[in-house]
């Protein structure tokens, strides 16, 4: 069977158009495909490592055996375009579209406000149509599966998962678990006003308005693929690219023959470790075998005794076939199959599940391996096939080791897979922690059967085997065999766990890290084995009455709880918000949940971001070539070989810069020293983004390592390394108040970074002009002012030549304020030099190497009180890690000073904060800015007085609340009405008192699960503590047919600024917002704009425009006086005939704002949101796992402009928070290299992370007249009311420390993972692992906070 030199051409159809090419190079993905040959940009890419789902499609392919059309979803950013022959690819322009007719699931998400940047709803809607394609009323269950693996980081996904319900068989609203009670009607006990008030509304869209699903109308499957599957092409097909060749064989005995001529090339199935592996470790495999098209490795075969699986099947099918087996079989039959499905619903996402393949995933032997570990345990053995026949192989410790004398020989290929039933006394479990419950690899997991002697508790057989503790999935087999003959009792258990520690032996140095936590996790997981086993035997027992069955014991029904593992739970809620006026006019669009603007776009995909404008003629792509180390001096950098690199055209260094190369302390590109691993050094420009990664590779830096080299704001005290001063703010006497009170608590608090993780990553198109210099700059940034200025110093050519545009932002939360304009000024430097158009597209891994995020932070707290709970003095003192540049630091650090006090009145206070110079990427703003990470040293010191006064916390807050008009620690007055109304609000909506005695009852009742419960009150100042960043201007043209265009200084980044702009001048100008359009921000519409930041956006740029109307409208005033009867477009056309300018600029001078810190006195902010949220949580003290029972947010929006966008801010932020308080951990390595890059290692919050129950209301009959209409902003503030879960998961830790009498007052550190929640619910297996001297080793990871 001949291997051709040339390429074979690959067929396969998009949205139902025939696609031939002729020249297929494997190293080409569908979505570099789609959105490069094809220009369907629609799908997005975030990630590139099938992490996030942005670019989720659907592939339609016929099985050649059922002759069934499957449809399925996948991750196009890891699909190699020559996996798609015969293949059928539908993307979100394939859905529907604007211009010809919208698919209900891309309505359905817009109107139920689903959208915010819209970057992320390409990839949800794809996801939820191919679900619809396969089940056309799905299962709220099914609906959750199928968004699990698409991350949104703006709305928090309740509004998304509310328009796919729409689909759902009849879904259960807002019933509250099944007592069949709205929460609308929360009964007598409901004494809010919210619950009684007629004018509170709970719908923000109307189901009724919806088109209907017609499956009918959905794109058939081309015929041509028909044909071609009825008769399959039997040859063998060949892809040449550059440097890989694709061998698609057509049968298996070609296959067999191809794999013993080209040994080392490997099977490419779903492309799902090899794919990652080549991005990110450079794998290169010049040769690919496709065994896609051999039906042989799909075969499914049932036994009597067990059941044989095609390695070609995809997880998702072995699924299906395991649920099958499992509904046909007796229980004692399918223990093994149950285990495997207990792993294969929470294993990756659907997409990847839908991708991976069986043969795949066991010969990839990672290490996480889900499956492995339970095929081991269940005696699984492998089919093997060659040219020289077949054999069989255990799937053993010693194959899973990569041992050579049990492995697949090179030429050798896995068949299939053949899984045993179990039988009569045998059990079999699947255990797996993670940092989330979905779509995260796991931490540790476990598969263990025992089988027993027939009719005994005798132990005949056990096998143990762990995954995540070690290079590859370890079996305890030693310990196992030491344990045969055994009775399955109390000593065995103990026995157990010590062989199991000593021979499942972690060191602490381990790769990955949380060592003591998994090796918790080892015994842990066997504990919760033993008492499954003990309870099915126990249940064995009465039809086989065993002799000494008294042996048996008892698990009381408090120790129960560890046997269950959290369900997945479809959350529920309501959103309630006041009804406008009953008097407003019907066409007046302020208050109403007015969809966002271009949320049908986002859902179509015709929403145009960055890197969707198309390519520019004789555009080049840049790729940045960043540092290595912490600390150092650059001896030399050899550009030579990169140079050489066909595609090549420049590499832009220091020397490139016409103008100014940063500040003396922030380069844009580094001179000859470099203070942080990613610090950018230079940047190569080429013809294709492939090329310029290619050749980063080949630049060759030297250089010598410099001390001091610090990382840790410990480090950075020691060393005396601070960005700026301290900041501090004092009132009353705190020394003397220390002397006078009953109790003084000292306390620490660690609270980590945060990634922002916007889903579209930092990118700029700069295009150069033939004329003056003159720059157009696409970007992607909160700030296009500072991104001109920045490029017109680096330049040194005037701002005027430099014009931004900003279309859309897919994401900011203050990380698209300052780093843009680096980005931006790199890549015109290289558009000067060369005379392109320049690209640059940061990949996930670099965005998050290079750009920081929220600092970390360490605060020490002292606290004086009396004992009824009254806080006398309080001193907290609070460092930041800034990383190596100044950058926000300082301000982050005043306003975290400025914020501390909270909702609280204390009389003697003592605040201070210091930024620590480190040799980390420099952080930055971040939703928030302070606040959050501040506040939850206030919060965790509210918390430890009430341990120590023995009184609920939720008491101290209230104590020490904000009572009535006072001043703040800084001297602004303020009333805090609103604030008490929030509180009680949500204690009385959330029922709070009677939940709290509820959880003490459950806990009373459980060992192993607590719950926790917390209601956190909120003072959140919006705004720049000075008046000149609060002023902001519009430019409104109307044009001669009526229709208006409005600019203004703000950029839409989901928050709906734009729709929230339009229903403004809809109200002034008294015309429908369909006369209204926005194009872009640009800086040659309204200059020197400020930052879309601080939460102001909205209102600054609100009354900019709203100037700018009533300007007008006072110009056509006698003309509508004359012809009052008159149309708008009638009075447009008189005011063109008589001269009137229709053109008007609108201005706002801006809130005054200001603070004197010498004084430490001023009026920083214009004014206050107030809120407050409640949650509870469960805990399962034996793996730290947490379920979010509940969360009810009551927040003062004032009277919103647009309840649909405010409530999602609230919830966006919420979600955000709580990720910040919970899971998002950012791991860096003792030399200072970010270890978490991308989706896999720091986990964002997912869809089953939202609490089973959200209700978010807005406090009704709220006014504050300073801003536009009397709304808020609320961008920020809902971020912090997320720590209700962190609180409420110490509640829960600190009832399981109470009933373990081990000390309630414990270090706070945030975020409270898994493994800090298992660690800190001591027991009897964390006691019997082993711990380190930290001085022996050197750990994988350094703690920076
Ligand atoms: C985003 C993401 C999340 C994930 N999460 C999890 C998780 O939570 N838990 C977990 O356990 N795993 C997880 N995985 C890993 C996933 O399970 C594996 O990548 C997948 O199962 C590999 O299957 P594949 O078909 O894609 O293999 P490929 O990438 O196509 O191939 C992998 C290897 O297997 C070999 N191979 C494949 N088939 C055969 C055969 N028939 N005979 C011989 N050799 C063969 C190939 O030569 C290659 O070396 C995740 C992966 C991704 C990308
Ligand atoms: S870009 Fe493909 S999954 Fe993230
Ligand atoms: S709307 Fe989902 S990421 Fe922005």
């Amino acid at each position: 069977m001949p291997c051709p030199s040339r390429s074979d051409e690959l067929v396969f159809f998009v949205n139902g158009r025939k696609v031939i090419e002729r020249n297929a190079d494997p190293e080409v993905t569908l979505l570099s495909f789609l959105r490069k040959n094809l220009r369907l940009t629609g799908t997005k890419y975030a990630c590139g490592r099938g992490g996030c789902g942005a670019c989720t499609v659907m592939v339609s392919k016929r099985d050649p055996t059922s002759q069934e059309i499957r449809h399925f979803s996948v991750t196009a950013c890891l699909v190699p375009i020559c996996s798609l022959y015969g293949a059928a690819v539908t993307t979100v322009e394939g859905v529907g579209s604007m211009k010809t007719r919208l698919h209900p699931v891309q309505e359905r998400i817009a109107k139920s406000h689903g959208t915010q940047c819209g970057f992320c709803t390409p990839g949800m809607v794809m996801s939820m149509y191919t679900l619809l394609r396969n089940h056309p009323q799905p299962s709220e269950e099914q609906l959750l599966e199928a968004l699990g693996g698409n991350l949104c980081r703006c709305t928090g996904y309740r509004p998304i998962l509310a328009s796919g319900k729409t689909f759902c068989l009849e879904s259960n609203g807002c019933q509250q678990k099944g007592t069949g009670k709205c929460c609308l009607d929360l009964g007598e006990n409901d004494s809010s006003s919210l619950g009684r008030k007629s004018d509170i509304c709970t719908e923000l869209f109307v189901k009724e308005e919806f088109q209907p699903l017609d499956p009918t109308q959905e794109l058939i499957f081309p015929p041509e693929l028909l044909r071609m599957t009825e008769n399959p092409e039997k040859r063998t097909l060949t892809f040449h690219g550059e440097r890989v060749t694709w061998i698609s064989p057509g049968t298996f005995k070609d296959l067999l023959e191809l794999k013993a001529k080209h040994p080392e090339a490997p099977l490419i199935l779903g492309n799902t470790s090899l794919g990652p592996a080549m991005r990110s470790k450079g794998c290169l495999y010049p040769i690919l075998l496709s065994p896609a098209r051999i039906s042989e490795l799909n075969v499914v075969s049932k036994t009597n005794d067990g059941l044989t699986i095609g390695a070609g099947c995809s997880l998702a099918q072995v699924k299906d076939i395991l649920a099958e087996r499992v509904s046909e079989l007796p229980e004692e039959k399918t223990q093994t199959y149950r285990a495997l499905l207990k792993h294969l619903k929470s294993l990756a996402s659907q997409q990847i599940r839908n991708m991976a393949s069986l043969g795949g995933h066991i010969i990839s032997r990672h290490s996480y391996s889900d499956l492995n570990p339970i095929l081991a345990v269940g005696n699984a053995t492998l089919n093997l096939t060659s040219e020289e026949g077949t054999r069989r192989i255990p799937l053993s410790e010693h194959f899973l080791a990569g041992l050579a004398s049990a492995d697949l020989k090179p030429e050798e290929i896995l068949e299939s897979v053949y899984i045993p039933h179990s039988q009569k006394w045998e059990f079999v479990s699947a255990f797996r922690q993670a940092q989330c419950q979905q779509n995260a690899l796991p931490d540790v997991n476990a598969g263990m059967r025992v089988l027993f002697k027939e009719g005994t508790d005798i132990i005949e057989d056990l096998s143990i085997t762990y995954g995540g503790v070690g290079a590859a999935t370890v079996s305890a087999h030693k310990s196992c065999q030491q344990l045969l003959g055994r009775q399955w009792d109390e000593l065995m258990l103990d026995e157990a766990c010590r062989r199991l520690l000593d021979e499942v032996s972690l060191p602490g140095w381990a790769p990955g890290g949380r060592v003591e936590f998994k090796r918790t996790l080892v015994v842990s997981f066997f504990f919760k084995f033993y008492l499954q086993v003990l309870q099915e035997l126990k249940k064995l027992i009465k039809p086989f009455p065993v002799p000494n069955s008294r042996r048996y014991p008892e698990i009381s029904d408090r120790f129960l709880s560890a046997l269950e593992d959290f369900p997945g739970t479809v959350p529920q809620g309501v959103q309630r918000y006041q009804s406008v006026d009953s008097h407003q006019p019907l066409q007046d669009p302020v208050g109403r949940p007015v969809m966002h603007l271009s949320g049908l776009k986002h859902a179509t995909g015709e929403a145009e971001f960055c890197d969707d404008i198309p390519m520019v003629d004789k555009e080049l792509c840049m790729a940045l070539v960043t540092s290595t180390r912490a600390y150092a001096k650059i001896i030399s950098v050899d550009l030579s070989e990169a140079l050489e690199i066909p595609g090549v055209v420049d590499v832009i260094t220091a020397k490139d810069i016409p103008g100014i190369n940063g500040t003396k302390d922030d380069k844009l590109l580094a001179v000859d020293e470099v203070l942080c691993v990613g610090q950018i050094i230079c940047a190569v420009v080429a013809e294709t983004d492939v090329q310029a990664k290619r050749a980063i590779e080949k630049i060759k830096i030297t250089y010598e390592e410099l001390e001091p080299i610090i990382f840790t704001i410990e480090d950075a005290i020691k060393h005396n390394s601070f960005l700026c001063p301290e900041k501090k703010l004092e009132q009353g006497n705190i020394e003397e108040a220390f002397e006078k009170v009953d109790q003084i608590v000292e306390g620490e608090v660690h609270v980590g970074g945060q990634e922002h993780f916007y889903m579209e990553t930092q990118r700029v198109l700069v295009i150069p002009k033939t004329e003056d210099k003159e720059l157009d700059i696409y970007v992607s940034t909160q700030d296009p002012a500072h991104v001109q200025k920045t490029v017109s110093s680096t330049l040194n050519i005037p701002i005027n030549r430099i014009t931004c545009h900003v279309k859309r932002v897919g994401g900011g939360f203050g990380g698209k304020i300052g780093r843009p304009a680096v980005f931006g000024a790199i890549a015109a430097v290289g558009a000067l030099k060369t005379g392109h158009p320049i690209r640059l597209v940061l990949d996930r891994e670099d965005d998050m190497l290079i750009t920081g995020g929220r600092h970390p932070l360490f605060g020490k707290y002292k606290v004086g009180f009396m004992n009824n709970g009254r806080i006398k003095a309080l001193d907290i003192e609070c460092f930041i890690n800034g990383g190596c540049t100044l950058d926000d630091s300082e301000l982050v650090t005043e306003f975290l000073i400025l914020k501390l006090e909270n909702a609280y009145k204390i009389r003697n206070l003592r605040f201070r904060g210091r930024a620590c110079l480190t040799n980390l990427p420099s952080n930055t703003a971040f939703r928030g800015f302070g606040f959050p990470q501040g506040t939850l040293v206030t919060e965790s010191c509210i918390t430890a007085v009430a341990a120590k006064c023995g009184l609920p916390p939720e008491k101290i807050r209230e104590k020490n609340m904000y009572r009535t008009v006072d001043k703040t620690i800084y001297k602004q007055a303020f009333n805090p009405e609103s604030l008490i109304r929030c509180w009680n609000e949500c204690l009385d909506v959330s029922s709070f008192h009677n939940r709290r005695k509820q959880a003490e009852e459950f806990n009373k009742k459980n060992y192993w699960k607590k719950r926790g419960v917390a209601v956190i009150p909120m003072k959140f100042s919006v705004g720049f503590a000075a008046t000149s960043y609060h002023q902001a201007a519009a430019l409104v043209h109307i044009y001669t047919d009526g229709s208006v265009l409005v600019t203004h200084g703000g950029n839409e980044l989901g928050q709906g600024i734009h729709t929230k702009m339009l229903q403004v001048a809809s109200r002034e100008l008294k015309i429908p917002m369909s006369h209204l359009h926005i194009c872009e921000t640009s800086t040659a519409m309204v200059p020197n704009t400020i930052a879309t930041a601080a939460s102001v956006g909205a209102d600054i740029n609100g009354k900019a425009v709203q100037n700018a109307c009533q300007i007008l409208l006072k110009r056509l005033e006698p003309i509508i006086k004359k012809n009052p009867e008159g149309t708008w477009e009638e009075w447009i056309e008189a005011a063109f005939e008589q001269r009137i300018s229709l053109s008007a600029t609108g201005y706002f001078r801006g809130y005054k704002a200001f603070m004197d810190w010498e004084k430490g006195e001023g009026d920083p902010f214009p004014y206050y949101v107030y809120g407050a949220a409640c949650s509870e949580v469960e805990i399962d003290c034996l793996t730290g796992a947490h379920k979010k029972i509940r969360t009810d947010i009551v927040m003062d929006a004032c009277c919103s402009l647009n309840p649909a966008i405010d409530i999602g801010q609230i919830e966006g932020a919420f979600i955000q928070g709580m990720g910040l308080y919970t899971t998002e951990e950012l791991k860096y390595s003792p030399e200072g290299v970010l270890y978490s890059r991308g989706p896999d290692e720091y986990k964002i919050p997912t869809i089953s992370d939202v609490p089973e129950e959200f209700n978010v209301s807005l406090l009704p009959s709220s006014q504050t007249p300073l801003t536009i209409y009397s709304s808020k902003g609320l961008g920020e503030s809902g971020m912090f009311l997320g720590s209700s879960v962190f609180f409420a998961i110490t509640d829960a830790v600190a009832a399981a420390r109470k009933e373990r009498d081990i000390a309630e007052d414990f270090t706070v550190k945030s975020p409270a993972t898994p493994e800090w929640v298992r660690m800190a619910c001591a027991d009897r297996f964390t006691e019997m692992i082993p711990r380190d001297d930290p001085k022996t080793f050197k750990p994988w990871s350094i703690t920076v906070a």
